[in-house]
C-alpha cells in the first residue's frame, strides 16, 4: 500500500490500527490481535484500490495464508473487513463483532477531522472531481452502486457522508473523538464558504 495516493496508503491503515487500539483500551474483553490484524488488512482488497482481477475476498484470503494466520482467525478477520465499509452499510447496517465495531469507528475517524479533509480532496483529485460547484446539490444515496459511481464535487462528500459519521459511531470513545473532528470540518467549511464569497 506504500505510495498509494488517494488516502488509502500504509499510513492510513497504521493510523486506523493505532486509533483502534486506543479505542479498545476503554472496552473490556476484546481481542487485540484481531483488531490489529483487521485494521492493517482492511483496505487491501478495497474496490477503491484494487486494480487486480481478484475479488476482495480472494485478496484477503491470500494475504491471511501468506501471513500464516490460523483459519479460525482469518475467518473472523474477513467477517469484519467484508462488512465494515461505509458503502456496504448504506442499504442496511451489517452485523459486526465488538472488534469489528472498534475497527469501523477507527476507519471512519480517519475520514473526518483535519486528516479527513485532506483525504477527501486527495481522493476527489484522483477521480478528477471538482472541488466545489454550487450548482450541484448534495445527494442522498440509496445503494452501494449509486454511492460508488457518484461524480459529485468533493465538497458534497461532507454532506453526503462525512457529517453523518459522528452519529454512526459504535463506541463512546469513538463518539467523543468524532465530535471533536466534526467541529474541525464545520469550521473548515464555514471558512471555505466565506472565502468562496470573497468575505474573509
Ligand atoms: P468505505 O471504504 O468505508 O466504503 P468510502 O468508500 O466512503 O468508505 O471511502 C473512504 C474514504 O475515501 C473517504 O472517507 C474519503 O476520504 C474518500 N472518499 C470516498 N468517496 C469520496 C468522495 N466521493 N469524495 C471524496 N472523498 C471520498
Ligand atoms: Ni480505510
Amino acid at each position: 500500500m506504500s505510495g498509494e495516493h488517494t488516502g488509502h496508503d500504509f499510513f492510513h491503515v497504521d493510523r486506523v490500527s493505532k486509533t483502534a487500539l486506543e479505542i479498545a483500551k476503554k472496552e473490556t474483553g476484546v481481542d487485540l490481535f484481531l483488531i490489529q490484524a483487521a485494521a492493517l488488512l482492511h483496505d487491501l482488497g478495497d474496490y477503491k484500490v484494487n486494480n487486480t482481477k481478484k475479488s476482495e475476498e480472494e485478496i484477503l484470503k491470500d494475504a491471511c495464508n501468506d501471513l500464516k494466520i490460523p483459519s479460525d482467525y482469518s475467518f473472523k478477520i474477513l467477517e469484519i473487513i467484508l462488512n465494515m465499509s461505509y458503502s456496504k452499510n448504506i442499504k442496511s447496517r451489517q452485523k459486526l463483532s465488538l472488534e469489528g465495531k472498534i475497527v469501523q469507528d477507527a476507519d471512519r475517524l480517519d475520514s473526518i477531522g483535519a486528516i479527513g479533509i485532506a483525504r477527501a480532496f486527495a481522493f476527489g483529485g484522483s477521480r478528477k472531481r471538482e472541488l466545489y460547484n454550487p450548482e450541484i446539490k448534495p445527494k442522498t444515496y440509496t445503494s452501494l452502486e449509486e454511492y460508488r459511481n457518484s461524480e459529485n464535487p468533493t465538497l458534497n462528500h461532507f454532506y453526503e457522508k462525512l457529517f453523518f459519521l459522528k452519529d454512526l459511531m459504535n463506541t463512546e470513545t469513538g463518539k467523543k473523538m468524532a465530535t471533536k473532528r466534526d467541529k474541525v470540518m464545520k469550521n473548515f467549511l464555514s471558512e471555505f464558504d466565506a472565502e468562496w464569497n470573497g468575505k474573509s
